[in-house]
């Protein structure tokens, strides 16, 4: 079998390698401002924050932790319903800690609300959310997002640890895939 070209699954680029390394650079030194003095956990997101905390945490200059987790949201298809499932908890005891949770996407926020309460059950010194991607209906979600890379339109996309049935999670860019995926 021959390989296959990711680029020609793609409909169109939403944010380029360049744009996002930029992107990242500019919240990593917020990030590092902010927490001064502080030490952060960041708690990644399976599997879709990967790239983000990779990239993110190499773009910090000061000192930090790492922790995964990985949840699953109950319910049909592509549309979250806010029910939650832990696959994998954290290792760490967040008791005390200052946790900053790093998400790929928002899109209604129901998944990141969960997140918050099981979390902040736990007694962190502090929690604050930073996400890649928002959608235009995270507007209304009533958690509080510190950090924002880039908010996208209401389309699905892939890229950038973000994947459709498990592929494209390794493509560089931001992009939206074209119709023959789908069928
Ligand atoms: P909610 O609605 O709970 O959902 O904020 C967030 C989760 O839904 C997934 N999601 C996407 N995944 N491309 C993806 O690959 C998308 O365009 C997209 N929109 C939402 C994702 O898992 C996210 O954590
Ligand atoms: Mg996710």
């Amino acid at each position: 079998m021959e390989a296959t070209d990711i680029s020609q699954d793609l409909d169109h680029v939403l944010y380029t390698q360049q744009q996002l390394e930029d992107r990242i650079e500019e919240v990593a030194a917020q990030i590092d401002a902010d927490y001064q003095g502080r030490e952060p956990l960041i708690v990644g997101v399976l599997n879709g924050a990967m790239i983000t905390v990779s990239d993110l945490t190499r773009a910090m200059k000061s000192h930090c932790s790492v922790d995964w987790m990985a949840i699953s949201s109950y319910g049909a298809g592509t549309q979250s319903s806010g029910v939650v499932r832990i696959l994998k908890d954290l290792s760490t005891d967040i008791h005390g800690r200052d946790v900053l949770i790093v998400e790929d996407i928002i899109d209604t926020g129901l998944t990141l609300s969960y997140l918050v309460q099981n979390l902040l059950s736990r007694e962190p010194a502090s929690l604050e959310i930073m996400t890649m991607f928002r959608k235009p209906e995270a507007i209304d979600c009533e958690v509080d997002v510190k950090y924002i890379g880039y908010d996208v339109p209401n389309e699905f996309v892939v890229g950038y640890g973000l994947d459709y049935d498990g592929r494209y999670r390794n493509l560089r860019d931001l992009a939206t895939l074209a119709p023959h995926v789908y069928s």
